[in-house]
């Protein structure tokens, strides 16, 4: 990234092309995911079709994402960080495939398609979830192991993240939810598992694969946590404001379901100035990393502001690290974008909290 004098002596940094970094990472990310597969026609072959159905359906690749930014924003190589960003979208891809079963949220349409139960039938999909979760440790099991932190580690990160006490304790506590009134504190512990764990886990692993130290370990903690709650909120939005063919699933399905949402609970305006509120407290915590984080700054702003599945490039924010000057807003003041004040975010004039110090609804207005 080039940085230039002006004539005031600031020093300001080229604006970062978020568009051009994702379309590069999802490309390796997905020659990678293709290698680690088995291909279609191996036996048995309808499995390996329906995994590769849903996995190649064009998802927006944001945990990879995040996980291979967090490498980088602590000095590491993506060759490092890419068997972490494939199995955390493995396990991503195995828990959309049964969050869309009848059993579950019964969706019929998924990142544009058809869901993975229309096309290859209930019994096949439940298993070509089971054999992308399968598939996630087999792939995370190809990393080395670090001085900090070893094998071991890794894997473990991997296991909590995606079991009954983390993405699927989420899950169980969504669908007992449904039809019921819960307090913001049970929809917060919802949030944190289901959606925040994985990003937590794609940024801590993505640190850990640059052998990453314990400080820098806790930021991309606080990062993945509040920029995961953050996420599921604008999910939760965006199911209320957004047609089906700009979300690629089927839109008002929450409220059809009667599922506990912040829209639901707060309303969609305070819903926004929470997401607000998670994104800054996100982007606060990359302060440690003194401006390296720009891709991970860039992510956390473009994730807040996101509001189609395939990203548009004037929907994308054109900026520059937090210390930078502001160069273009782009357009982000698009009908259905979430309003972010990205001049307010910044490095320098924001509270570093961590997620215990972080409750979800301190909102001042
Ligand atoms: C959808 O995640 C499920 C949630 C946790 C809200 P994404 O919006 O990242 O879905 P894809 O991967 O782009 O399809
Ligand atoms: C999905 O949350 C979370 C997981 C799959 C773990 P949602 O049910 O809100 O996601 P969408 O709206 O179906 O993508
Ligand atoms: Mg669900
Ligand atoms: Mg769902
Ligand atoms: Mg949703």
């Amino acid at each position: 990234m080039s940085e230039t004098a002006t004539r005031a002596g600031a020093r300001h940094r080229s604006p970062f092309d978020l568009l051009a970094y994702l379309s590069d990472r999802t490309a390796a990310v997905n020659r990678a995911l293709d290698r680690f597969l088995p291909g279609a026609t191996t036996r048995p072959a309808t499995i390996h079709k329906a995994m590769r159905y849903s996995l190649f359906a064009g998802g927006k690749r944001m945990r990879p994402a995040v996980c291979l930014a967090s490498a980088e924003a602590c000095g590491g190589s993506i060759d490092d960080a890419l068997p972490f960003a494939c199995a955390i979208e493995c396990i991503h891809t195995y828990s959309l495939i049964h969050d869309d079963l009848p059993a579950m949220d019964n969706d019929d349409y998924r990142r544009g398609k058809l869901t993975n139960h229309k096309v290859f039938g209930e019994g096949i999909a439940i298993l070509a979830g089971d054999a992308l979760l399968t598939q996630a440790f087999e792939i995370a099991a190809q990393c080395k192991g670090w001085p900090r932190y070893s094998h071991r580690d890794a894997l473990l990160e991997v296991a909590r993240a995606a079991g009954s006490l983390q993405l699927i304790a989420g899950q169980v506590a969504d669908l007992e939810g449904e039809g019921k009134r819960i307090s913001v504190d049970q929809l917060k512990y919802i949030h944190e598992r289901k959606t925040s764990a994985l990003l937590r886990c794609a940024a801590r692993l993505g640190g850990m694969s640059a052998n990453c130290t314990a400080a820098q370990l806790k930021a991309l903690t606080d990062f993945g946590h509040h920029v995961g709650l953050a996420f599921q909120i604008i999910d939760d939005i965006l199911d209320i404001t957004q047609t089906s063919e700009q979300l690629g699933k089927t839109a008002g399905k929450d409220t059809k379901a009667q599922k506990a949402t912040y829209p639901a609970i707060v309303g969609i305006e305070k819903s926004k100035k929470i997401a607000q509120q998670l994104t800054r407290r996100a982007f606060a915590a990359l302060k440690i990393f003194g401006g390296k984080a720009v891709a991970l700054e860039a992510l956390a702003v473009h994730l807040a502001v996101r509001s189609s599945r395939t990203t548009p490039r004037a929907s994308l924010p054109k900026y520059s690290d937090s210390r930078g000057e502001q160069k273009t807003r782009s357009d982000l003041s698009g009908a259905d974008a979430i309003a972010l004040k990205l001049p307010c975010i910044s490095n320098a004039n924001l509270p570093n909290e961590g997620p215990t110090q972080s409750p979800l609804l301190t909102v001042d207005s």
